[in-house]
């Protein structure tokens, strides 16, 4: 049996991506399997963030955490998005309290030729792996959820070499270079999509594709330089009906319509409150999407590493109970 063919224990996920009728709207927040959590950290402790992403074994553990311990209605495969600048040629470390560094970065025309993109399911097979573990673990509990950054975001990363302030090596290349941007761009997006082929082909149920930063841009160069490549991950994804979500953080401007589903969209912020008020806040979002199918609820941007897990716990009962009404 093929492993998309598996009967789903809790499929209210998959039918809200899809827009169809559940008794209630299904809540997974993003960064769930993460530091806020004490068994995240008992993990941790012993390992560092790159050696957990490329053991199987023990991204499958952190994915699972929070199934079992804040009851979430999707599982969202622990790994991350620099794992594709890597599988190209550039190595990064996860520098502690200060986040990703690359080890070089893309300034000119003929770095392009250092980056390749063959062999991808073989340097990427400690993510395979780990899916396929996963959906074993899960044994069909909930959905897997798989992703990527989006080729702009992962552009980002590529020329600046990690986070930055004000993003003047990513914007210089545009206005300076933009044949090069694009050349890489086409590149990175031809990637993107097979390695979401890759992760539906070894069982993920949905998959999700972050572009943290499309925000940086104005509304002309989003399209131009964002928005575009998205659309051309999504066209050349193969898959049967598993939906894809796009993150879109910071693109207010671009975005209209109500004909697909919408994830989101509660300010991180407000899991440092307490209970009423995150009941209250929770509701407002729920208020705010209104009655009927569509509505996945998650958090505008990934669950803060000093949230107390049981606030997080706390979310979840709330939307799993209030949300009742609006269906
Ligand atoms: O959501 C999940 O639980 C799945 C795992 C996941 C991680 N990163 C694990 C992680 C996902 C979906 C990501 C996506 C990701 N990674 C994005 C897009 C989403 C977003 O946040 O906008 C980006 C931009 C990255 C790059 C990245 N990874 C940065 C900038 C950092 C450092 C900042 C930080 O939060 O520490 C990471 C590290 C990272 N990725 C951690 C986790 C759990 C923390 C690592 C640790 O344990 O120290």
């Amino acid at each position: 049996m093929s492993v998309n063919l598996e009967k789903l224990k809790n499929d209210l996920f998959l039918r809200a991506c899809k827009k169809e009728e559940t008794n209630r709207t299904p809540i997974w927040i993003m960064r769930q399997a993460g530091r806020y959590l004490p068994e995240y950290q008992k993990v941790r402790a012993n390992s560092d963030f790159k050696t957990m992403v490329k053991t199987p074994e023990l991204a499958t553990e952190v994915t699972i955490q929070p199934v079992d311990i804040i009851g979430v209605d999707a599982a969202i495969i622990f790994s991350d998005i620099l794992v594709i600048p890597e599988a190209l040629g550039m190595n990064y470390e996860m520098v502690e309290s200060r986040g990703p560094s690359f080890d070089w970065t893309i300034t000119e025309e003929n770095d392009f030729n250092r980056l390749s993109n063959s062999d991808l399911e073989d340097k990427l097979s400690y993510v395979f792996k780990a899916l396929k573990m996963t959906k074993k673990e899960l044994n069909g509990r909930v959905p897997l959820i798989g992703f990527s950054g989006s080729p702009w975001t992962l552009l980002t990363y590529m020329v600046e070499g990690g986070g930055s302030k004000n993003f003047s090596k990513i914007k210089s290349l545009i206005f300076n270079n933009p044949n090069l941007a694009h050349k890489l761009l086409d590149l990175i997006s031809e990637t993107v999509s097979e390695y979401l082929s890759l992760k539906i082909k070894y069982g993920v149920n949905a998959v999700q594709i972050f572009d943290t930063w499309g925000g940086l841009l104005s509304p002309d160069s989003y399209k131009e330089f964002s928005l575009k490549y998205i659309k051309k991950v999504i066209d050349n994804i193969e898959r049967k009906d598993e939906p894809i979500i796009s993150y879109a953080k910071g693109i207010h401007h671009s975005l209209n319509g109500n004909k697909v589903a919408l994830q989101g969209n509660m300010d991180p912020t407000v899991l440092y409150a307490k209970h009423e008020v995150i009941k209250r806040e929770a509701v407002k979002v729920l208020d705010s999407f209104g009655k009927g199918s569509g509505h996945i609820f998650n958090l505008g941007h990934g669950i803060l590493p000093d949230i107390s897990y049981e606030n997080a716990k706390a979310l979840v009962e709330i939307v799993k109970e209030e949300s009742k009404r609006y269906h």
